[in-house]
C-alpha cells in the first residue's frame, strides 16, 4: 500500500536529513501510529505519503504508483485517494459544518463546479452520511467557527472521509484536544479504520494512545526509524530510544508501565 526504499528527505535550507535512509512498508488496512520527539521527522514522512514533500534520495510507492513517476494528473488522482486530517482541523470558519464536509470533493471536481459550490445530490447525501458516522448530523448547518475542537476535528475526519480515501493521515490530529476527546477521536478513526479497512497512519505524541489503539508502531528518532514493532513491544528500553533519556521522557516512561 505505501513503501519507502531506502527514502532520504533534505530540505533545502537545511543540512540535516529530515528522513534518512528510510525502508518501511505499510500493508493495507493497517493502523499505524508514528512516534518521535519534536523534529524527528514524523510530519515530513506524513507529506511524503500525501505527496507534498518530494524525496531527496530513494522511492516511495503508494498505491502501487511510483511516486517519482507521476504525470500532474496522476499526481491529482492519487491524491484524492489520501485523506489528511490536521492538528488545526484546517476548516473554514465562517462556512457552515456541511459546507466545509463537502469541500472534502474538491479534488474530484472541475475547478468551476468548486467556485460555484456546485455540489450533486449524491454528494450531498455523501456528506449526510457521514457527518451521521462522525455524530455531527444535527450541526450541520451550524458554523464551523461555533463548534469545539472535538467537533471541528469530527468535521475533518468526515471533510476527509468524503475523498472516500484509502488512505488516512493525521498529523498530531489530537493534539489540541484534551484526553477525552482525544480518545473518542482514536475511537472514530478506529472504527472507520476497521469498516473500510481504511490503511490509517497518525503521528502521536501520546505513547497511550498508539499503544491502545494502534495494530503497529513506528518509531522515529532524527528522520531515522528506531522501532517498527506491535504496540505490546514497546518497553521502557525502545521508549528511550524514541525519545532519549531526558525529563520528558520519565513523564512518557510513567504513561507506558
Ligand atoms: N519546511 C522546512 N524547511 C526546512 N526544514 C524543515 C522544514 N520542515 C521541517 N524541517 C526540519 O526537518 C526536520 C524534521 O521536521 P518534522 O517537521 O518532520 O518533524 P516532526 O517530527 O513532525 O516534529 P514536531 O513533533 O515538532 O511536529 C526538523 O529538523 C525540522 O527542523
Ligand atoms: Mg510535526
Amino acid at each position: 500500500m505505501i513503501s519507502f526504499d531506502n527514502v532520504s528527505v533534505t530540505y533545502t535550507s537545511e543540512k540535516e536529513m529530515a528522513l534518512s535512509q528510510l525502508s518501511v512498508e505499510i500493508s493495507e488496512g493497517e493502523f499505524i501510529c508514528v512516534l518521535g520527539k519534536s523534529g524527528a521527522g514524523k510530519s515530513t514522512f506524513i507529506r511524503t505519503i500525501n505527496l507534498l514533500q518530494p524525496v531527496t534520495k530513494g522511492t516511495v510507492h503508494v498505491s502501487g504508483e511510483n511516486l517519482d513517476r507521476l504525470s500532474e494528473k496522476e499526481t491529482r488522482r492519487l491524491r484524492t485517494e489520501v485523506g489528511m486530517i490536521f492538528q488545526h482541523f484546517n476548516l473554514i470558519p465562517r462556512l457552515s459544518v456541511k459546507q466545509n464536509v463537502l469541500t472534502g470533493r474538491f479534488g474530484q471536481k472541475k475547478a468551476f463546479e468548486n467556485l460555484l459550490g456546485l455540489f450533486t445530490k449524491q454528494e450531498r447525501d455523501l456528506a449526510d452520511y457521514y457527518l451521521e458516522e462522525v455524530g455531527l448530523l444535527p450541526f450541520a448547518n451550524r458554523r464551523v467557527e461555533h463548534l469545539s475542537g472535538g467537533q471541528k476535528q469530527r468535521v475533518g475526519i468526515a471533510r476527509a472521509m468524503m475523498q472516500e480515501p484509502s488512505i488516512l493521515l493525521g498529523d498530531e490530529p489530537v493534539a489540541s484536544l484534551d484526553p477525552t476527546t482525544s480518545k473518542n477521536i482514536f475511537q472514530l478513526l478506529t472504527r472507520l479504520h476497521e469498516q473500510r479497512q481504511l490503511t490509517t497512519v497518525i503521528n502521536v505524541h501520546d505513547v497511550e494512545l498508539a499503544k491502545n489503539f494502534a495494530t503497529r508502531i513506528l518509531g522515529l528518532k532524527d528522520g531515522k526509524l528506531v522501532f517498527d514493532g506491535k504496540p505490546n513491544q514497546l518497553t521502557t528500553k525502545v521508549y528511550d530510544d524514541i525519545y532519549g533519556h531526558d525529563i520528558k521522557s520519565e513523564t512518557f516512561a510513567s504513561q507506558i508501565k
